[in-house]
């Protein structure tokens, strides 16, 4: 059975297709891999044919497809606002991973994903992951605790804001890198714990 995982955030830019494209490259070394692209502005869609180790399928407005793709695992690329596919999405979901900036105002704004996931009964499958940090910060006391009162725990790997992330989706990758590569490897590490 295919593991599914969704990477949704309300807000744009907070890397979930960066985050999406670099798991997925990571655990085609070993597994089949597939993204189901379901951003209408289809931004990953877009290099289909471009790559090669894993699959890039275009939007579907069939998410109960989904678990009928034969992959080892399939992660979601989702829109920048809370779709109408998304509680679909997170009942169906191995795993949720949710990517956010570390400053206030991308805390407020994750609040409504992660009450959608309460709601439906994700939050013990679903993983804030901190990403874009900024080099030489710690994450204040003040952001963890604005996360505290949802039971979701947060990814111990940190994913720093690095020109390798950037670049990732042309250079299929992070292998590059030695910082991007060794934070990539963890979070795919802690993203396999938490599936089996
Ligand atoms: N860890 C990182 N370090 C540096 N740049 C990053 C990192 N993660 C993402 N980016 C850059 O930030 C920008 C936004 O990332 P991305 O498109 O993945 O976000 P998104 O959440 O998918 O946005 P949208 O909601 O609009 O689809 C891109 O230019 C990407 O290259
Ligand atoms: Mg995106």
């Amino acid at each position: 059975m295919s593991k599914i995982i969704l990477i949704t955030h309300q807000k744009g830019g907070v890397g979930k297709s960066t985050l999406a494209f670099n798991l997925a490259q990571n655990l085609s070394k070993s597994s089949t891999v597939a993204i189901v692209d379901l951003d209408l502005q289809g931004s990953l869609s877009q290099l289909n044919g471009l790559v090669t180790d894993f699959d890039i399928i275009p939007f579907t407005d069939d998410t109960a497809a989904i678990p009928e793709l034969d992959y080892d695992f399939i992660f979601v690329d989702t829109p920048p606002y809370l779709s109408n596919q998304l509680p679909q999405l997170i009942q169906l979901a191995d795993l949720i991973v949710v990517p956010t900036k570390a400053g206030i105002l991308d805390l407020l704004a994750i609040k409504s994903t992660l009450e959608l996931i309460e709601k439906e009964n994700g939050s013990d499958r679903a993983m804030v992951v901190f990403n874009m940090v900024k080099a030489n910060t710690t994450l204040t006391l003040d952001i963890l605790i604005g996360l505290e009162e949802y039971n979701i725990p947060i990814a111990k790997t940190h994913i720093s804001d690095l020109v390798a992330f950037t670049r990732s989706v042309l250079l299929n990758g992070v292998d590059n890198d030695r910082n991007a590569k060794k934070q990539l490897d963890r979070l795919t590490e802690e993203i396999i714990t938490k599936l089996v």
